[in-house]
């Protein structure tokens, strides 16, 4: 028989909760506004763990000032819904005031890796993202936690925090769900207008020129490069914000593909900013 998915939002509620499920206990953090991507996260926690524990925050300090807090996209009951079909046993919603109470001044900063790519662009974001995962670890206490591909650098600092704080946890990162034309799904593709969303592909076409260059033989990072600001560059609608193909472990540019290396990208449609990534090897 199947039991019902408890829903909570207090901490002691969360700790009674978590108090009932048997180990090993799997986490998957999101912001809500769930897609597949989302959802094979849960899956495959429900496939490796005993309990899954979903949580739902739009973390207001992973968000900079002129970024998308306010608007960011929001449908609790969907949400939950399907949480419930994929069959998570706890759903922890938290509010800000819970999270982040009023003096609130304790941080966790990563430093060397969250300072390229995504973190030049967007400054005192990973700062956010560690700091509520510390606190989501914490709270939970799971053996093991499920992160996308789709934010590949996040992965990697929150697997290095995991290391560096001594988290008995284990950090899982599952391949990116794509749409049926390869566009990696996220929640910010619902602020895509039509001819946006038409155009967005273009990103995943990029990606692709340069893996097949990268297949047959380039190992010069800045041709790599160059394939996908040259698709990029084709589509009207889309302003490429960087392009890199980085070391995996560092995030430092490379000048050759010689080891595993990160192939990303980030792209405005209008006001939507998107990105996406491969890995070389
Ligand atoms: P959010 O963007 O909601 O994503 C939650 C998780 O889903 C992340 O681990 C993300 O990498 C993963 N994900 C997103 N799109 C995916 C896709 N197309 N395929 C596979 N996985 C995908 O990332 C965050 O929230 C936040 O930064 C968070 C970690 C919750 C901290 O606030």
């Amino acid at each position: 028989m199947s039991k019902s998915m408890l829903i909570v939002m207090q901490l002691e509620e969360l700790f009674l909760a978590r108090s009932f499920l048997d180990g090993p206990v799997g986490l998957v953090p999101t912001m809500g506004y769930l897609h597949a991507g989302h959802i094979s996260l849960v899956e495959k926690a429900g496939l490796e763990c005993k309990g899954v524990i979903a949580t739902i925050f739009v973390n207001p300090t992973q968000f900079g000032p002129t970024e998308d807090l306010e608007k960011y996209p929001r449908n609790i009951d969907g949400d939950l819904k399907l949480l419930e079909a994929a069959g998570v046993d706890v759903v922890w919603m938290p509010t800000a005031q819970i999270m982040y109470p009023p003096g609130y001044q304790t941080w966790v900063d990563v430093e060397n890796m969250t300072k390229p790519l995504e973190g030049s662009m967007r400054p005192g974001h990973f700062r956010g993202v560690t700091t509520v995962v510390a606190k989501l670890f914490n709270a939970t206490r799971p053996d093991r936690a499920y992160f996308g591909q789709k934010d590949a650098q996040q992965a990697a600092v929150i697997r290095q925090m995991t290391r560096d704080l001594s988290y008995p946890i284990e950090i899982i990162v599952c391949s990116t769900r794509r749409e049926a034309d390869g566009l990696a799904m996220s929640s910010r593709n619902s602020y895509l207008a039509p001819e946006q969303r038409l155009a967005a592909v273009v990103l995943f076409r990029a990606l692709n020129a340069a893996q097949s260059a990268y297949k047959e033989g380039e190992r010069n990072a800045e041709r790599l490069r160059q394939v996908v600001r040259d698709i990029i560059n084709l589509e009207p609608l889309a302003k490429l914000q960087y392009v890199s193909c980085a070391d995996y472990e560092t995030f430092q540019e490379l000048e050759v593909v010689n080891s595993k290396a990160l192939l990303s990208l980030a792209v405005f449609m209008g006001a939507t900013r998107l990105i996406d990534n491969f890995i070389l090897e």
